[in-house]
């Protein structure tokens, strides 16, 4: 049975761990920020079809001791049969990540030497090789070389999952597609209850909170790396596809509020649900925080949002005041409400003076962050 290897952002690995084991995959383990799981080839593409958090999934292939290029070399010649993947009219790539080796520091360098063993093995099958494609390959092995242990993967996923291709316009500063569902997957939000992001931009916190709520196929906008493959089970993915696609719920009954200051954000964020195919259930309006009211009738509910952090010089007590009116509407308007706020400041987050319940690191991009959780009474 094989095991795949799923990998999102750092400081969501327990958010993708709960994501699979919710979805059904079995015998799940969380190394950092990535869960392995073991599966038939059907449960490795439905992973790819349903999973919102993973970023990429990884079929590995490989661990091994290499103390130089020669071990490294024939390890890759010797321990394992690329030819079965692709034929040499197809292209391949290599993707290295050199964490620390005495001798293989160049990640180039590593990547050749693995190139190299690859189209030898070709060479010696066929007398023929694949070229080399670094920007659209048919075959893409990744490899890491962490001190003399070395692991080797195929690349199942090609573009990353986070590329739904519902947005296709956002203000500043979008958050990532997998980044804002791992969110989602974080706080404490579940169907029966409202949701609300007060500075909504493009929409993805709650267009990925309906997805989860829908549940059933994520949008794709290409076609997935292992369909390229010549181990590709095309019925194994047909059965995958229609799993996922039974699995869909009905969502009439959800209720998501978005607001934002920005006219132009919000028509995006309409294009944006109405592409995801959610738009039904997402009030978009244009509003400012200090004057938003809590929807009528709303008694309890989340609210999640992350709200501008970043403060351009000259531009701190602008944003420290953004925090500070955010604050006065939690507080007057959303007494009973469970709210998780992203924040990549300490200092604007401050300007809040609400007393934290948690704080969960994660990184949105290169950037650590904080995900807030504040019950405000
Ligand atoms: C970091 S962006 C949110 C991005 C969003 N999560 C996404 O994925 O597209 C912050 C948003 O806050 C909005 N904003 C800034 N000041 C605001 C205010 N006073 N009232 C309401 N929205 C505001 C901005 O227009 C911007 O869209």
């Amino acid at each position: 049975m094989p095991r795949f290897l799923a990998l999102t952002s750092r400081g969501l690995g327990g958010a993708l761990h709960s994501e699979l084991h919710e979805l059904g995959f079995k015998k799940l383990e969380m190394g950092g920020p990535n869960v392995s799981f073991e599966g038939s080839w059907k449960e490795g593409y439905r992973a790819h079809l349903q999973s919102r958090v993973a970023n990429r999934i990884l079929l590995p292939i490989l661990d091994f001791q290499a103390y130089n290029a020669e071990d490294l070399y024939s390890a890759i010649f010797k321990k394992h049969d690329f030819t079965k993947y692709i034929t040499p009219e197809q292209t391949l790539a290599i993707e290295a990540h050199v964490f620390e080796h005495r001798e293989l520091r160049d990640q180039r360098f590593v990547a050749q030497k693995v190139k190299d063993a690859i189209v030898d093995q070709f060479r010696k099958k066929f007398d023929r090789r694949p070229d080399v494609d670094a920007k659209n390959p048919d075959l893409q092995v990744v490899v890491r070389v962490n001190r003399t242990e070395i692991s080797v993967a195929i690349d199942l996923t090609g573009e990353p999952l986070s590329f739904r291709g519902y947005r296709q316009q956002a203000g500043e500063a979008p958050l990532r597609e997998t980044m804002a569902a791992g969110l989602v997957e974080i706080s404490d939000w579940n169907r029966s209850q409202p949701m609300i992001d007060p500075m909504c931009g493009s929409g993805t916190l709650l267009i990925e909170a309906a997805l989860k709520a829908r549940g059933g196929l994520i949008p794709r906008k290409s076609p997935f790396l292992f369909q390229r493959l010549l181990n590709f089970d095309g019925s194994a993915f047909a059965k995958a596809q229609a799993e996922a696609a039974n699995a869909a719920q009905p969502i009439q009954d959800l209720k998501l509020y978005g607001f934002d200051k920005d006219p132009k954000v919000i028509a995006f964020a309409r294009a944006n649900a109405k592409r995801a195919g959610v738009e039904s259930i997402i009030h978009f309006e244009v509003k400012n925080i200090e004057k938003l009211q809590r929807p009528e009738g709303l008694m309890m509910g989340t609210l999640i949002c992350n709200p501008p952090y970043a403060v351009r010089l000259g531009q701190e007590k602008e944003t420290e005041r953004l925090w500070e009116d955010l604050a006065h509407t939690l507080k007057t308007q959303f007494q009973g409400w469970s709210c998780w706020l992203l924040s990549g400041n300490k200092d604007v987050s401050s300007a809040l003076h609400l007393k934290t319940d948690r704080k969960v690191p994660v990184y949105n991009g290169p950037m650590e962050c904080r995900f807030l959780h504040y019950n405000i009474r």
